[in-house]
C-alpha cells in the first residue's frame, strides 16, 4: 500500500470505536483482548492497617512515578550508594556488604539463607510463628540438616533456650525472627550474636516487621545477617529489601565450596552490582528502578525523623492502642508488654464472633484493612499494624471506633 493510504488507513483505525478494532484482529487471534483490562484501574482509599503494606505518603508516592532512567545511569547509582548509607543507618552497623535485594523482604529471607547455608549445614531456626516455619521450609529445600527450637505462638525465646539448642544441636546457622508479625511478638536480641558465635555459629534475624519500630543495633548485637522490607515502616511500595552482611558472613560465602543455588540472588553478583567490592560495577540484572527511588525516599524519611524518634512513636502509639482494646474489653494475645511489637499489635478473636466478619465489616464500612492471623495465629488473632506514617494518634482513635462499631454490629458466630 502507498505510504499515505497506510497513513490513512491507521488514522481511521485509530480512530475506529473500540469494538470495531476488536472485530478487526479477531479475526486473527485467539485470545481476544481481556474485556478487564479494557476497563480503567480501579484503586481506592483505603487505610491500610493490616500487617503490611502500609500507605505510602505523597513524597514516596512521587519517587515511584518518576520517569525512568537507565538502571546503570550514574544518577541511580548514586540513588543506590544512598540507600546503601541509608540502611547502614537503620540496620546501625558499618558492614560494607550492605545493599537492597530487587525483591520483597521474603527474597531477602532466600537470600539470606542461600546464600549461607550449604548442603548438609546444620541450621537450628527458633520457631514461633510463620517466618521461622518459612525459614525452616527453605533450608530444607537447600539440603541442610535443619533442627528447630519450638516455642508456642505469642512467647518469644530466652538466651537459655537459644543456649540449649546451640549446645545440643551444634549448628553453623542460627535464624531467628525479631518482629514475627503472624504473632505480634517482639523477639530480644540481647547477647544472642556473642551467645552464636562462642558455639561457631552465625546469627540470621529477620526484621521485617520491626525495622524502624523497635532498637535494633546490628553491629553491637554481632548480627551476622539482618533483613528487612520496604513496606512497612518504610512505607515504600513491596518491592525492594534492606539486607546486610557481617565480615564473618561474607567470608563464609566466599568460601562456599558450591555456588548459591541462585543466579539472581548470588551475593557475590550482587555485591558488585552495588559496588560493595571494590571492582568495577558489572551488569547483572535490570534493577527496579523506581522501586529503589521509593526505598531511598523512604529511608530519607526516617532519616530525617531519626531513628530514635521512629521507634518511640510506634512504642506510643502501640501503647495508646493496646489500652484502647483492652478498653473495648478485648484481650491483648502477648501477654507480656515488653514483647510486644510496637509495629503490629495481636489480639484474640472475641469469643462467639467471626474474625472474617470482623476485618470484613471493618473494610466495607470504615474503608480499613486490618488482618486476621496468619500460619499458627489464623482463626485465633486479629492483627493490627501501625508503621511509619500510618502510626499516629488519629489512625489510634479511627480503628478503635471502627472496631466499636464492627463488636456492636457483626453478627455473632452461630459455632
Ligand atoms: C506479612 O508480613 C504478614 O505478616 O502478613
Amino acid at each position: 500500500m502507498h505510504c499515505a493510504a497506510v497513513l490513512l488507513a491507521s488514522r481511521a483505525a485509530s480512530a475506529a470505536p473500540l469494538r470495531t478494532r476488536h472485530a478487526m484482529a479477531s479475526n486473527l487471534l485467539h485470545v481476544l483482548p481481556p474485556q478487564r483490562l479494557l476497563r480503567p484501574l480501579a484503586v481506592p482509599e483505603r487505610l491500610l492497617l493490616g500487617p503490611g503494606p502500609s500507605n505510602v505518603p505523597p513524597r514516596i508516592l512521587a519517587a515511584s512515578g518518576r520517569q525512568l532512567l537507565g538502571h546503570m545511569h550514574p544518577e541511580v547509582l548514586q540513588v543506590m550508594d544512598d540507600i546503601k548509607v541509608g540502611i547502614q543507618y537503620a540496620f546501625q552497623t558499618q558492614n560494607q556488604l550492605t545493599l537492597a535485594i530487587s525483591g520483597t523482604g521474603h527474597c531477602a529471607m532466600e537470600a539470606a539463607l542461600l546464600n549461607l547455608v550449604e548442603h548438609d549445614d546444620t541450621v537450628l531456626v527458633a520457631v514461633n510463628g510463620i517466618w521461622g516455619q518459612r525459614a525452616a521450609d527453605i533450608a530444607r529445600r537447600l539440603g541442610a540438616s535443619v533442627r528447630e527450637l519450638l516455642k508456642p505462638p505469642g512467647e518469644y525465646f530466652t538466651p537459655w533456650d537459644i543456649e540449649e539448642g546451640l549446645v545440643q544441636h551444634k549448628p553453623s546457622v542460627l535464624f531467628i525472627t525479631h518482629g514475627e508479625s503472624s504473632t505480634g511478638v517482639l523477639q530480644p536480641l540481647e547477647g544472642l550474636g556473642k551467645l552464636c558465635h562462642r558455639h561457631g555459629c552465625l546469627l540470621i534475624v529477620d526484621a521485617v516487621a520491626s525495622l524502624g519500630g523497635a532498637p535494633i543495633f546490628m553491629d553491637q548485637q554481632e548480627i551476622d545477617i539482618l533483613y528487612s522490607g520496604s513496606q512497612k515502616v518504610l512505607n515504600a511500595p513491596p518491592g525492594s529489601a534492606p539486607i546486610s552482611f557481617s565480615e564473618q558472613a561474607r567470608e563464609k560465602i566466599l568460601r562456599r565450596k558450591t555456588n548459591p543455588p541462585s543466579f539472581y540472588l548470588d551475593m557475590r553478583w550482587l555485591a558488585n552490582y552495588w559496588g560493595c567490592d571494590g571492582e568495577p560495577r558489572r551488569y547483572h540484572h535490570t534493577a527496579p528502578i523506581n522501586s529503589f527511588f521509593s526505598l531511598r525516599e523512604g529511608l530519607a524519611m526516617l532519616a530525617e525523623l531519626g531513628l530514635e524518634n521512629s521507634w518511640e512513636h510506634h512504642r506510643v502509639h502501640c501503647a495508646q492502642l493496646c489500652q484502647g482494646l483492652r478498653d473495648l474489653g478485648l484481650e491483648l494475645f502477648v501477654k507480656e508488654e515488653k514483647a510486644r511489637l510496637p509495629t503490629i499489635t495481636t489480639v484474640r478473636v472475641p469469643e462467639g464472633y467471626d474474625w472474617k466478619e470482623i476485618t470484613a465489616f471493618l473494610m466495607d464500612n470504615h474503608a480499613i484493612e486490618i488482618s486476621g492471623g496468619l500460619g499458627p495465629s489464623v482463626g485465633k488473632v486479629l492483627r493490627i499494624g501501625l508503621m511509619g506514617c500510618n502510626s499516629t494518634s488519629r489512625n489510634v482513635d479511627r480503628v478503635l471506633h471502627a472496631l466499636r462499631d464492627a463488636l456492636r454490629c457483626c453478627r455473632r458466630s452461630r459455632l
